[in-house]
């Protein structure tokens, strides 16, 4: 791999979200003294290469790892960080390809930024709340996307080089919410609820695919869901078939996804990004967690939380947020200048 040395900048990214959310900030931090890594833990075209090519950024050095393993990650990143040593390392979120990125840079004694810092669901079971209490706890600078975020890390005495910035996720949505328009399906209902979920502790067990099941099967509008290639995997491998209300799609494109999320009457999920985007585009949203961190969307009542083990139907809290009102978008507005703002400070 040819190795540019006149980098001052890496960013970090592993998996469909991050390559979404730091979309815009890649583009506005450009070519000069700033590189984008791709670890290659997502590796499908519909996990990736849609994403590039439609948020139009390419990465300059892709891994292509095919792996979520955290050590293995980490030591395919540390190979090309050693000859890069780049002064700044950014990181978004808190999947394993960010803890690993974080992990490696602090190994070449990089200057670790956590973007989206903060975010807590204080249940330690969950992979990804383990990822970002470390991932924050190394960081050197945090920019967590909300005041309540800020406030988590202060309970963890981190209060040294914290800025609120707001979600980057507010500038995707809103850049392209428009051209989504054009990428509307003919071959889908024009009213229906949108489903993703993708989570090991949902989607790893039968048990609970099987509770889904039940629940999805008491609805009764159309409900479209693009299915995540893990859960695609489990309901293969434990012979779990869909009721026949749920239209099964490949993973979306961010473009058909974002017009399927502006157009659906609510959004059920157990996606992290998309209880944002449903908030922002004003969508209500019901969550298939006990927990979540995205508490802004829930005190706002745009969002609620459904565990799957609850014995109540959920269609019956569907018909309840169907009259959600969402006035309010708690994740701030222009938040990559903010953020390019903050970098060309910190990185003088
Ligand atoms: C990962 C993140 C999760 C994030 C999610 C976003 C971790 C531990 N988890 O979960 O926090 O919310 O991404 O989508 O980092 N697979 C494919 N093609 C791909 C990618 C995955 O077929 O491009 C299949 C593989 O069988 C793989 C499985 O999905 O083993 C799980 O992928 P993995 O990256 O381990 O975790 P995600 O569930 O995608
Ligand atoms: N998304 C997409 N196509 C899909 C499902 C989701 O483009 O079929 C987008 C969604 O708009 C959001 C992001 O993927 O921006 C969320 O990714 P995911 O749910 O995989 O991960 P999480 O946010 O939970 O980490």
């Amino acid at each position: 791999m040819q190795v540019e040395k006149n980098v001052d900048i890496v960013t970090i990214a592993g998996t469909r979200p991050e390559i979404i959310k730091l979309s815009e900030l890649v583009q506005l931090l450009g070519g000069q003294g700033h590189a984008l890594l791709y670890t290659g833990q997502h590796y499908s075209d519909n996990m990736k290469n849609i994403f590039f090519d439609e948020l139009q950024i390419k990465p300059d050095y892709d891994l292509r790892c095919d792996t979520s393993d955290v050590n293995r990650l980490k030591e395919k990143m540390l190979e090309l960080l050693h000859q890069i040593k780049p002064p700044y390392v950014l990181v978004y979120g808190d999947t394993n390809s960010t803890l690993a990125g974080a992990l490696a840079a602090k190994e070449v004694g990089s200057t670790l930024v956590h973007i989206e810092a903060g975010l807590r669901c204080f249940d330690l079971n969950v992979p990804e709340e383990r990822a970002r209490i470390q991932i924050d706890s190394k960081s050197d600078y945090l920019f967590p996307p909300t005041e309540l975020a800020k406030t988590f890390l202060k309970y963890e005495q981190i209060e040294d080089n914290v800025f609120v910035t707001g979600n980057l996720v507010v500038d995707v949505c809103r850049r392209l919410s428009r051209i989504a328009e054009e990428h509307g399906r003919r071959d889908l209902p024009s009213d229906y609820l949108l489903l993703t979920m993708h989570r090991q502790e949902n989607v790893d067990e039968p048990a609970r695919l099987e509770m889904l099941m039940k629940h999805l099967a008491g609805i009764t509008h159309k409900i479209v869901f693009p299915i995540h290639p893990r859960t695609k995997n489990s309901l293969a491998k434990y012979g779990i078939s869909l009721p026949a209300n749920v239209i099964a799609i490949e993973p979306a494109g961010y473009l058909e996804f974002l017009y399927l999320l502006k157009h659906c009457q609510l959004v059920v999920t157990d996606s992290g990004g998309v209880q944002e985007e449903a908030i922002v585009l004003k969508r209500p949203c019901i969550t298939l967690r006990h927990v979540s961190e995205r508490w802004e969307t829930l005190l706002l009542k745009a969002n609620v939380l459904f565990p799957l083990y609850r014995r109540d139907p959920l269609s019956e809290v569907v018909e309840t947020m169907l009259a959600a009102k969402i006035d309010r978008n708690p994740y701030g507005e222009n938040v990559a200048a903010t953020m390019l703002a903050l970098i060309k400070e910190i990185a003088v």
